[in-house]
């Protein structure tokens, strides 16, 4: 009798050990996350999948990237894969998504992870993930990102119109929305370094084709380029790339912009203010610079989501 009580006992502290460290391993994001919950070879598993998709189409690393940000710059926790909740009124309705596309590379990737732990792995950890894995793809650095991120319920064009930058943003708005991530101005110019690769349309450089506009290029040779290159868009879908070598992650854009060949007219403020050109001269000379900025960056910019039971994770991405 005595010994079953203690037994037990045992088995009762033992269980409050258990569901202790699950809650502390559940409250923060972690370094091997699945690893920890069981749900082993998550991460390669991500990678494979993605860079078939990367393989297939050569302009779904940039998008995947860039929906990252959009992912994590809106939503009620961030990084929530609440971009992916699409219908009337979700984030994809604003204008300010224009472009964004791919997100049928998330929700395969999840439904691959279904088969493999079903409702463990969120869409906004698959999502940092594609993001992250672009890079690399790409010939950029390969960044660890601590996982666990949840998923929210909601999402709203509202917020997205409210919270995404234009392609005219100043640079104090820059530092506002990367210095909400926690990020330093070194961090905040290196993360819009991920216009070294992919695209832009027409439309988020309208306000730079008018002679007269105070943010048409200075370059009389690059300003005639873009209006030639723009000059038939029919259903606007003529693109003009990031940098010179969009498929490479490399820090070409630094030494574009710096030569007043930016695309969108954020990317032209970022090499000419005060505060922010210095740094674009060290990254444009030092490559190292610029990719060591990056990855902790980029790891702030994903690290603002639900952890814990501040939400959950879904079957499906795409609703
Ligand atoms: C103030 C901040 C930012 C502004 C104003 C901005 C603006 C834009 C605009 C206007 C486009 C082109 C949309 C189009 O015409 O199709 C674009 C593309 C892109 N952006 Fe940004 N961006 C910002 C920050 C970021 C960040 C933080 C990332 C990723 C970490 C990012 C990654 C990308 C990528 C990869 C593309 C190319 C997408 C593709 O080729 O499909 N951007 N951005």
């Amino acid at each position: 009798m005595a010994s079953w009580t203690v037994t037990l006992l045992v088995g009762a502290a033992v269980a409050v050990v258990v569901t202790n460290l699950a809650a502390v391993t559940d409250a923060e994001l972690q370094y091997g996350y699945y690893d920890r919950v069981g749900c082993f070879g998550v991460e390669n598993r991500v990678r494979t999948l993605v860079r078939r998709s990367f393989i297939a189409d050569v302009t779904a690393s940039a998008a995947m990237l860039r929906l990252a940000f959009h992912d994590c710059q809106v939503g009620p926790g961030g990084c929530d894969g609440s971009i992916m909740i699409e219908g009337n009124g979700g984030e994809m309705s604003s204008g300010n998504n224009f472009g964004v596309k791919r997100l049928d590379i998330i929700n395969s990737v999840k439904a691959d992870m279904e088969k493999m732990c079903p409702t463990t792995v969120s869409c906004a950890d698959i999502i940092a993930m594609a993001g992250r894995d672009a890079v690399a793809f790409n010939g950029g650095p390969d960044i660890k990102i601590p996982l666990g991120r949840k998923d929210a319920v909601s999402s709203s064009a509202t917020e997205a119109d409210a919270k995404l930058p234009p392609a005219t943003s100043s640079i104090d708005r820059v530092f506002n929305v990367f210095g909400a991530f926690g990020m330093t101005h070194e961090e905040s110019v290196a993360i819009l370094g991920a216009h070294t690769i992919g695209v832009g349309h027409c439309k988020s450089i309208q306000d730079r084709l008018q002679s007269n506009s105070p943010t048409a290029p200075n370059s009389l040779v690059f300003r005639t380029q873009l209006t030639a290159a723009c000059a038939v868009n029919v259903f606007n879908i003529a693109v003009l790339t990031n940098d010179a070598t969009q498929f490479t992650f490399d820090n070409q854009y630094f030494k574009d912009i710096q030569n007043g060949r930016g695309l969108f007219t954020v990317d032209n403020l970022l090499s000419i203010d005060p505060r922010t050109a210095p740094i674009v001269n060290t990254y444009a000379a030092n490559k190292g610079a610029f990719f060591a900025a990056f990855q902790s960056a980029y790891v702030k910019l994903t690290s603002r989501a639900l952890k814990g039971n501040q939400g959950s994770v879904r079957s499906t991405c795409l609703h």
